[in-house]
């Protein structure tokens, strides 16, 4: 008889595509290492998180049965009617105009487990191994995970202060369609808002032309433009900018995905997306066959805190919180930096990263003297830059690193970057 316990599980190439991603590991660093004082994980800030609130939620909904039976039992695929009309008035606010004038119907808004879901299947739908999305070089590297999971193509463009590069864009997909490839192109991912990890926005100008890039291409099928505006609502500065989505008037080309993860809850895993109407069946058919609706309750609870002004209260309050932490991680870094030559980083109007280049010299990844020293010696940590790049690690910039101001309070901000000062300070000039 053979050992069957010795045979291997074949497993699929999606698993091995996607895994060993980096986010698993970081957010364990976060949780299980309460020591170490971390600019990594990307959590929220817990002080500000609306635990009374929610509270009251919950027992406004549990105190009426029919309401509580209703939120208890399953809801439909593409989710709470009710929370996507609550969130039409929402967006329409965000736009700047009525309901009406957004031009869409409660359909093309989706309703899913973080925005995440939504990201994910989004890629589960369009892409075939080898077709081609475009990514900002830095970009969110949690959903360079997800369209290496679907075996997508990862094409990096430079970015500036004012965003990705649209010329450099549009010349990538002239190249793409002289090698006859223009098939394969299907999507241009940009985190308009306050860039994952580097805190830019995507300057308006930008956003037309992204927009326009996208039309131009469409010549045998249409290229998609996936907008997150995952922090859309953490603006601490500046005057807000128009969405890509809002400059996209006949709906055709942007899908937008917004969470209430970072203005509300996380742990809530609540994200909504708004998409072209032909997309909107085929994301409700793949999203049926993973969880036919997400977490039901939530979405009651969600209504409810949109409907009674809870939700825009909060997010006032998450936002002083936030433009406090926000300056005390700018001032930190002039005092601790400022000196180091070569050090250099932006400054944020919101959002919840902070984006800090060394000398080239200095590499931040996992396997850096600096990082073992940081996370030994110090006890500080963050998201080696590396990670938000696409492409053969070895031609990777090594020398940057993503410090979040979401999780430690000011005073603990201030320490971890004078440590982290400390720690990059060992190996300037080796
Ligand atoms: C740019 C960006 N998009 C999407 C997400 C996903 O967030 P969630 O699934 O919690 O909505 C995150 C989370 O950090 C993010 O930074």
């Amino acid at each position: 008889m053979s050992d069957s316990s010795s045979c291997p599980i074949p497993l699929s190439d999606r698993w091995r595509w996607g895994s060993r991603q980096a986010i698993s590991f970081l957010m364990e660093q976060g949780v299980d290492n309460p020591d170490i004082l971390t600019l990594g994980a990307g959590l929220v800030d817990s002080e500000t998180l609306p635990v009374e609130e929610v509270g009251q939620l919950v027992a406004d909904i549990c105190s009426d049965p029919v309401e509580g039976r209703a939120a208890l039992q399953y809801g439909s695929t593409p989710g709470s009617p009710r929370l996507r009309a609550a969130l039409l008035k929402h967006l329409a606010a965000l736009e700047g105009c009525t309901p009406e004038e957004l031009g869409i119907s409660a359909n093309q808004m989706l309703l899913t487990t973080g925005s995440q879901q939504l990201l994910s299947l989004l890629c589960e739908v369009l892409f075939n191994p080898g077709d081609i999305a475009f990514v900002a070089a830095p970009t969110y590297f949690v959903f360079l995970g997800t369209l290496a999971g679907v075996g997508a193509r990862a094409i990096p463009i430079r970015s500036d202060e004012h965003g990705m590069v649209i010329d450099d864009l549009d010349r990538e997909i002239a190249r793409l369609a002289e090698a006859g490839e223009l098939h394969r192109v299907k999507l241009i991912y940009l985190v308009s808002d306050f860039e994952n990890p580097s805190g830019i926005c995507l300057s308006a100008e930008r956003r037309q032309q992204a927009l326009a890039v996208a039309q131009k291409w469409s010549r045998q099928q249409r290229i998609l433009i996936l907008e997150d505006a995952a922090y859309r609502e953490l603006r601490y500065s500046g005057e807000p900018i128009p969405s890509i989505w809002g400059f996209d008037r006949d709906r055709q080309h942007v899908i937008l995905a917004q969470t209430f993860s970072k203005s509300f809850s996380p742990g809530l895993r609540v994200g909504y997306g708004v998409v072209p109407a032909d997309l909107a069946g085929p994301l409700a058919d793949r999203k049926g066959n993973e969880d036919f609706g997400s977490a039901h309750f939530n979405q009651h609870l969600l209504a409810r805190a949109l409907e009674s002004g809870v939700y825009h209260r909060h997010v006032a309050r998450v936002r002083r919180a936030y433009t406090i932490k926000r300056d005390a991680m700018l001032a930190a870094a002039d005092r601790y930096f400022s000196d180091i030559p070569g050090v250099e980083w932006v400054h944020p109007d919101g959002g919840l990263y902070v984006w800090m280049s060394l000398p080239t010299e200095i590499p931040t990844n996992f396997d850096s003297p600096l990082f073992k020293h940081a996370t030994t010696a110090e006890q500080v940590m963050y998201v080696p830059g590396y990670l938000c790049y696409t492409g053969p690690i070895e031609e990777r910039p090594r020398h940057q690193m993503r410090l979040s101001f979401g999780v430690l309070e000011p005073g603990l901000i201030d320490e971890a970057m004078k440590r982290l000062a400390i720690a990059v300070r060992k190996f300037v000039g080796t």
